[in-house]
């Protein structure tokens, strides 16, 4: 297949060379430009259409049903194979036709290729099947894990490679189809997709859906439960569970600006409605932005919209991930470091200077971070990484996120504002519903806006960036004027002023974060005494807040906040949350309590966070 990928790679190189009107950019695939992370041949047989037709069982904790697939096979190949991961598949009609179809041995990570025969003129593939015991993308809740506590909820977690887990398909950030999709719930229940969505409760329990942009498979999501909906403006909404659709609506008042004020910066939001929907707290991540449906946890519910730059941030997705598309999981930065700077220019223009700049520096605090826990000589801190034979969560650190971030922002000192802006809007016009390598973007940032300028590219060396380990020396850092006073509170607290005297007025989260951060680990008893007598960081009702507090306290072995501690861990589930926290105690002399905390609550987590801390608490 490799071989087959040059040809045609160099075959368009040398198409594109020959013709003088196109300005495609060349591409150049290097051995890991090709997703490994897929065993399916949709680069030949193209997939165009997913019907899917599933009933949710919530007694039985399965989805089952029926995946039909539109194909086309000009090439003639004789199978179709697609990802499956722990599918039971009952049975498969090729055009109305029994198929002997063949499900392969599970490779590590990646799952089992299923082999279905075709002909070249094969259209339609029916697959019957079920969802195993524990699929990695879902977690099935009872009511007493949801706020209402009466209904049992549903979710899933497609990115990256786990879309495969419920539904069996080509499972590659390159290949796109669109989907309908009918989906039978409970009576009683609402269900909702990364498609056209409904407003409102059915009596049949039966949903229709329409996703009319082609999509990666990773996009795909459902969401069952009791939940109700509240408009923001024409195109923009909330969905949540009746006890907190209305915090989730003051929470959410200014996303409708938002999409506008994305707008202004990088073009038209091409998905119709953006909608976000308020997951229980056991959702394993911040956000995931299934398009016009964003997916969010209820810890950004905080009262006073302060964490509403990760609404930017899954916004921001819109252009940058689901619009333009990484084309491996190798090339995960084209997603996320866009995305971030995307999300920091957005939350800017929606603040100000000040505020965004406040952000950059949390964020090169998280990138300091990584890069000392990865190590700096580590591959895993090149922006192209390469993730063969592993698990591609592997790749999701702040290298993609912050060093990508920052290589942005680092040209953007360079070129001016202006300019970079113009590239931004050209480069998601001209890729638009395509995928992209890190190489091919190189090629594009060259050709579009170096263009031969040697002093600017050696300026911003982009190769020490991309193919290079640890923080480059031309990293920008800010300076955030706002930062000045939190220092001289801390240090002043440090020096024995007591804590209530200290000036706070007018602080946000990202002050308190930075305040607690450079805290020394660990503080004196007397020290977190005097600071939460001031501030009841313990019962603090902002997520970000309580847990540096809680890794603080950890650290301090400050046992007024245990019971607190415990509490939370129930009832989050959020990996960002649950890892510095587990990570504290077992590093700490504590880890019979890490066990105690974990084995206690370990159910109460998605899949995907289990398998994250079972790595940790062991
Ligand atoms: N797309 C990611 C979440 C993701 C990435 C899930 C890879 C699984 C695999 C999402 O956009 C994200 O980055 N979420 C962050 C938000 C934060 C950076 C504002 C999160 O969940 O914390
Ligand atoms: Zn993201």
């Amino acid at each position: 297949m490799k071989k087959l990928l040059t040809l045609i790679a160099v075959a368009s190189i040398m198409a594109s060379c020959n013709s003088n009107t196109t300005k495609e950019t060349t591409q150049t695939l290097d051995s890991n430009s090709i997703d490994k992370h897929t065993q399916s041949n949709a680069d030949k047989v193209k997939v165009k259409h997913l019907h899917l037709d599933i009933a949710v069982d919530f007694d039985t904790r399965k989805i089952h049903g029926c995946a039909t697939w539109d194909i086309d096979n000009p090439r003639a190949e004789d199978k179709l194979i697609l990802d499956a991961y722990q599918l039971t598949v009952d049975s498969i009609l090729v055009d109305g036709k029994r198929a002997e179809f063949s499900l392969g041995q599970p490779v590590e990570h990646i799952g089992s290729a299923l082999q279905i025969p075709i002909a070249k003129e094969s259209k339609k593939v029916a697959i019957h099947y079920r969802t195993g015991d524990n699929p990695r993308a879902l977690q099935w809740l009872e009511p007493q894990q949801t706020n209402g506590k009466q209904y049992p909820f549903l979710y899933t977690q497609s990115e990256s490679i786990y879309a495969r887990s419920w539904i069996p398909c080509a499972d590659g950030p390159g290949i796109r189809f669109t989907y309908t999709a009918r989906v039978s719930v409970p009576k009683g229940l609402m269900a909702l997709m990364s498609a056209e969505n409904p407003q409102q409760k059915n009596d049949s329990g039966i949903y229709n859906f329409n996703m009319d942009v082609p999509v990666p498979a990773y996009l795909m999501a459902l969401a069952v439960g009791d939940i109700t909906f509240k408009p923001i403006d024409e195109r923009t909404g909330v969905y949540a569970e009746p006890a907190m659709i209305d915090k989730a609506r003051y929470e959410f008042e200014q996303v409708g600006k938002m999409v506008q004020m994305a707008e202004q910066l990088y073009g038209p939001y091409r998905w119709g409605r953006y909608d976000a929907l308020v997951l229980p707290p056991g959702f394993p991540i911040g956000g995931m932005e299934n398009p016009k449906l964003t997916f969010c946890t209820p810890t950004i519910i905080a009262g006073d919209r302060s964490l509403m730059n990760l609404i930017a941030h899954e916004l921001a997705h819109n252009w940058s991930g689901n619009l333009v598309t990484n084309a491996t999981w190798n090339d995960f930065w084209l997603n996320e470091g866009f995305t971030v700077y995307f999300e920091r220019r957005l939350t800017e223009a929606m603040t100000d200077k000040a505020y965004g700049d406040m952000l950059w520096e949390l964020g090169y605090q998280d990138l300091e971070k990584t890069v000392e826990d990865l190590g700096k000589d580590s591959k895993d801190t090149h922006l192209k990484l390469d993730l063969t034979g592993r698990d591609p969560d592997d790749g999701l650190t702040d290298i993609a996120y912050e060093k990508g971030a920052a290589l942005l922002k680092l040209i953007e000192i360079n070129v001016g504002r202006e300019k970079m802006d113009a590239f931004l809007k050209k480069y998601f016009d001209e890729h638009a519903f395509k995928t992209i390598t890190t190489a091919q973007f190189l090629t594009y940032l060259d050709a579009n806006l170096i263009k031969g300028d040697k002093a600017l590219a050696d300026k911003i060396n982009i190769n020490a960036w991309v193919y290079g380990a640890g923080i480059p020396t031309n990293c920008p850092r800010t300076q955030p004027v706002r930062f000045v006073k939190v220092d001289e509170a801390r240090t002043a607290f440090l020096q024995g002023k007591p804590a209530k005297e200290l000036v706070i007025a007018g602080w946000s989260t990202n002050e308190w974060l930075h305040f607690l951060r450079k805290m020394p680990k660990p503080l004196q008893t007397t020290q977190m005494q005097a600071l939460d007598a001031a501030y009841n960081f313990t019962n603090s009702g902002n997520s970000e807040i309580a847990d540096q507090w809680y890794v603080m306290a950890i650290a301090a072995d400050y046992k007024p906040a245990y019971a607190a501690i415990d509490k939370f861990l129930s009832r989050v589930g959020r990996r960002k949350f649950l890892e510095p926290l587990y990570e504290e105690m077992m590093a700490t002399d504590k880890q019979q309590m890490a066990k105690d905390i974990y084995g206690k609550y370990r159910m109460n987590y998605h899949p995907l966070a289990q398998m994250t801390l079972d790595k940790l608490v062991k």
